[in-house]
């Protein structure tokens, strides 16, 4: 029996439902039960599980969001040491302190954070609301200005796109994956492919995402693949993993990273072989060494920051 179908029997037999974000190895993503983007992943951890147990295949924040939002299941990661670098450039101190400068100012964080982070903060986002909560929050706390973290790019194009005097919290935090996209990489995609639509993920330079065609999350940029006929195809302003994503669902569209050097380490620190050996775990004295549990008195805090982004989007 092959790896895969090993763990096709066993998810079903323990009660696990395997969700995986589009950045996972293409292996992986065959496997889940439900592919998202990290909206989607979260929306669907929070209505949509109905076994005792979710692995989570992506780095360990998303997984932390799930166990936010189920106490009562068991969040299982295959790669505790998956950590987002992004999430690392904000924490409860670093929040405090723009707190304590601007008092009157709503703090939205990014979903890429620590559950920590997000207890401290009082408003989340992802990159497929970030424009619509930034636009409700600034509406509803009647400011204009608004601290958002840690991504300085996603916050200079939602900067951009409201108005708003959106503050980078802290200067300089970014996505050491989408950051290295440059204005050469563009000029290169589109000499080498004419014609092509070029899509970006918003944690991408401003500078970059002012040349593109379509700017959104990564089911944003599924969704423009799905409903444009693009010949000349489409050139992808995001980590790799959507590129295999995309070619694999669709084999006769033109798909192009903007670079090939887009590849998150973290993600693609989770394997079918780790995916096994949890799945194995399960009823096991090893099973807790697996396990994401955020305790009861963050997550009752973090799940506010969260609901309040349901409301707001
Ligand atoms: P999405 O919200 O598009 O899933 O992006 C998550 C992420 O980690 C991007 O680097
Ligand atoms: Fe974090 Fe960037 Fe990897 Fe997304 S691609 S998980 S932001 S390091």
């Amino acid at each position: 029996m092959s790896l895969s179908d090993k763990i096709r029997r066993l998810k079903t037999e323990k009660g696990v439902t395997i969700l995986a974000h589009y950045y996972q190895p293409l292996e992986v993503q065959k496997i889940a039960d439900v592919m998202g983007d990290s909206l989607g992943l979260a929306k669907v951890a929070k209505n949509e599980i109905n076994t005792p147990y979710i692995l989570f295949a992506a780095v360990k924040f998303m997984a932390e969001t799930a166990s936010i939002l189920n106490q009562d299941k068991v969040v299982l990661s295959p790669e505790l040491r998956a950590g987002c670098p992004l999430s690392n450039f904000i924490n409860p101190s670093v929040i405090l302190e723009y707190k304590s400068q601007y008092p009157k100012a709503p703090l939205i964080v990014y979903v890429n954070t620590t559950a920590q982070t997000k207890a401290a903060a009082d408003v989340c986002c992802t990159s497929s609301n970030a424009l619509t909560i930034v636009k409700n929050v600034a509406k509803d706390w009647k400011t204009d200005n608004i601290l958002f973290g840690p991504d300085k790019n996603l916050a200079a194009w939602v900067k951009q796109e409201s108005g708003l005097n959106v503050i980078p919290v802290p200067p300089n935090g970014n996505c050491l994956v989408h950051n290295q996209f440059s204005i050469d990489h563009v000029h290169e995609a589109r000499a080498a492919h004419p014609g092509a639509h070029l899509l970006c993920h918003p944690e991408s330079p401003i500078e970059v995402l002012r040349q593109a065609d379509y700017v959104g999350s990564t089911s944003g940029m599924i969704q423009y693949v799905e409903t444009h006929d693009i010949p000349a195809g489409f050139i992808l302003g995001t980590e790799i993993g959507l590129s295999d994503h995309l070619q694999d669902k669709y084999p006769s569209k033109k798909l192009f990273p903007l670079s090939s050097d887009a590849v998150c380490r973290n993600m693609k620190k989770i394997t079918l072989e780790k995916i096994l050996l949890v799945l194995e775990s399960i009823g096991t004295p090893q099973e807790s060494q697996f396990e994401v549990r955020v305790p009861a008195e963050i997550a009752e805090k973090a799940v506010k920051s969260i609901d309040t982004m349901m409301r707001y989007s």
